[in-house]
């Protein structure tokens, strides 16, 4: 299949380009490249052998997003491009919500006129809001979530589904991330915030190669075990073959299907503390802060949809996840900005 991936440069994006090149699939990415490096592209051709077509351009952009169907129309297109980070989100709602549901609108507009109906979309655990219990499962209740960011991964969701119920042809795969982590076993693609990360692990691994000083744990009196917040962690490698599975289900199926990405095990922020003092092989200095506003206590999927449904399972344990992300970190302590 030739597989059109939208933000193939980001973090979940690249390492899901090569699992596509690896089980045979050719690639065009569509980035950008506002939160990522065309660094990557040489990478990803490192890793697999095969360099992936890049056509540089702002979704928003729907004439140029055309010129790329035009060119060379794929069979399939992966939508990962989109703003994420939530507080930005609560800062600057109305770019978040132009943003990632303009691009995915010029998208879909763009992939009918060119008669391309099968799609995957980045979804998040977020839309599961504050009122369910976890585990998590996919047809459990109302959508809802509690920052802007959230709200577009929502309100995607039902244009999607929308969509999806008026014009039969298309076969749509909504993907519920829970929290990414990790990086390629080579080390040679990962996870490359700018600016001071805002997720728990990219901010360990930056404690460990001194570009900053100490973790803030937020939060110690959780009603979880530790009393520190508990987190469904994925390594990206597993999501990245859950896409895959996910892309090759919809040949078989139409309609819009939301699936969980997880692996359906929770993790206190100490014990992935302690997993990557582990790998890393040093204690990383922290200290107790206060809880961050918006943080649940604990959230983990619900996976048997994706069991069932896609024959996926993660495999990849917290100690593949600590392993992967040091190596990749310790090998570029600056990121792609050190290549
Ligand atoms: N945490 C810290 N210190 C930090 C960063 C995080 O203690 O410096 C804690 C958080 O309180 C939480 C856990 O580590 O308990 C994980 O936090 P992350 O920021 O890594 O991840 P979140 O679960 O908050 O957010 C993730 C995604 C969002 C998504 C959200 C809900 O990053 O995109 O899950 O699905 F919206």
């Amino acid at each position: 299949m030739h597989v059109l991936v939208t933000g193939g440069a980001g973090y979940i994006g690249s390492h899901t380009a090569v699992t596509l090149i690896e089980r045979g699939h050719r690639v065009t990415i569509a980035d950008n490249f506002d939160n990522s490096s065309p660094v990557v592209v040489d990478r990803i051709e490192r890793i697999t052998g095969t360099r992936p077509t890049i056509a540089a351009v702002d979704l928003l952009n729907k004439e140029a997003l055309t010129n790329v169907f035009a060119a060379d129309t794929p069979d399939a297109v992966i939508h990962f491009a989109g703003l994420k980070a939530v507080g930005e989100s609560v800062a600057q709602p109305l770019r978040y919500y132009a943003t990632n549901i303009g691009t995915t609108l010029n998208l879909v507009d763009v992939m009918r006129e060119h008669n391309v109906h099968r799609l995957v979309f980045s979804s998040s655990a977020t839309v599961y809001g504050d009122e369910q219990q976890p585990p998590y499962s996919e047809d459990g209740g109302h959508l809802n979530a509690t920052n802007p960011y959230g709200q577009t991964k929502v309100m995607i969701e039902r244009i999607l589904a929308d969509l999806a119920h008026a014009e039969p042809d298309w076969s749509i795969g909504i993907l519920r991330y829970f929290n990414p982590v990790g990086a390629h076993e080579s080390g040679l693609i990962g996870e490359d915030p700018h600016g001071i990360p805002n997720n728990l692990t990219p901010y360990i691994l930056q404690v460990a190669v001194g570009r900053l000083n100490e973790l803030g744990i937020f939060g110690n009196d959780y009603p979880t075990a530790d009393g520190t917040g508990e987190r469904d962690y994925i390594h990206v490698v597993d999501l990245a073959e859950g896409h895959v599975a996910a892309l090759e289900k919809l040949a078989t199926t139409t309609g819009a299907h939301a699936w969980n990405l997880g692996t359906g095990t929770p993790t206190s922020v100490l014990d992935v503390v302690a997993a990557f003092e582990k790998a890393i092989g040093k204690p990383i200095p922290y200290s107790i802060k206060p809880r961050r506003a918006g943080d649940l206590p604990q959230s983990w999927a619900d996976t048997t949809r994706a069991e069932q449904e896609l024959g996926w399972k993660a495999t990849r344990d917290i100690t593949a996840m600590a392993r992967d992300g040091w190596r990749w970190q310790s090998e570029n302590p600056d990121g792609y900005a050190g290549a």
